[in-house]
């Protein structure tokens, strides 16, 4: 019978890629290529761009513990039995999580209100907060990737 890891293991990284790869996008790519835009324009233009990206981040949020802890409890036996890789990941991946409640719960639910009041001025200051935690999260992201998938040849 297939374990539990055959079906964790592709979920876990579907949601890194499309969480991690979706903060590079936003942070390099499109955070660069918005110059040309008036300040309201450009407000208006992240508020929809959250609004069709967090969904998928809270599927990410919940999908990497739950495949996590998953592949660690069912098929590794507990932590004791995981490499350091994982110990690290775990830290790093709960630190990622916990910023991402915050983000969302804060800074965004403001953003969201200074944009449909068209109060602009406090808009740019919550996405100047959401931007450095974005910032923070991709670096962090980044690291636990490259943790996570070279971990295991590590001994
Ligand atoms: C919340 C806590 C997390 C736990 C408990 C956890 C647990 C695990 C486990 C047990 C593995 C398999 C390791 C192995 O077979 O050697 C794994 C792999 C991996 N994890 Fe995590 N993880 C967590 C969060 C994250 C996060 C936040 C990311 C990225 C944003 C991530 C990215 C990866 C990657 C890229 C792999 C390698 C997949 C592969 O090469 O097969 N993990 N994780």
């Amino acid at each position: 019978m297939p374990n539990f890891s055959s079906i964790a293991a592709p979920l876990h990284v579907l949601a890194a890629v499309l969480w991690v790869g979706g903060m590079f996008f936003a942070y390099v790519i499109l955070r660069n290529s918005l110059g040309g835009l008036e300040g309201p324009q450009r407000l208006r233009l992240w508020n929809e761009v959250f609004s069709r990206f967090f969904p998928w981040v809270w599927a990410a949020v919940i999908l990497l513990p739950a495949t996590g802890y998953g592949q660690v409890f069912l098929d590794f036996g507990s932590f004791s039995d995981a490499g350091l890789h994982v110990h690290i990941m775990h830290g790093l991946g709960l630190l990622m999580i916990v910023l991402f409640f915050y983000l969302f719960f804060a800074p965004y639910q403001k953003f969201q209100k200074a944009v449909a009041a068209e109060d602009w001025a406090a808009a740019a200051g919550h996405l100047n907060q959401i931007r450095l935690i974005v910032g923070t999260n991709l670096a962090l992201g980044l690291i636990t990737v490259a943790l996570g998938a070279s971990g295991r040849f590590w001994v």
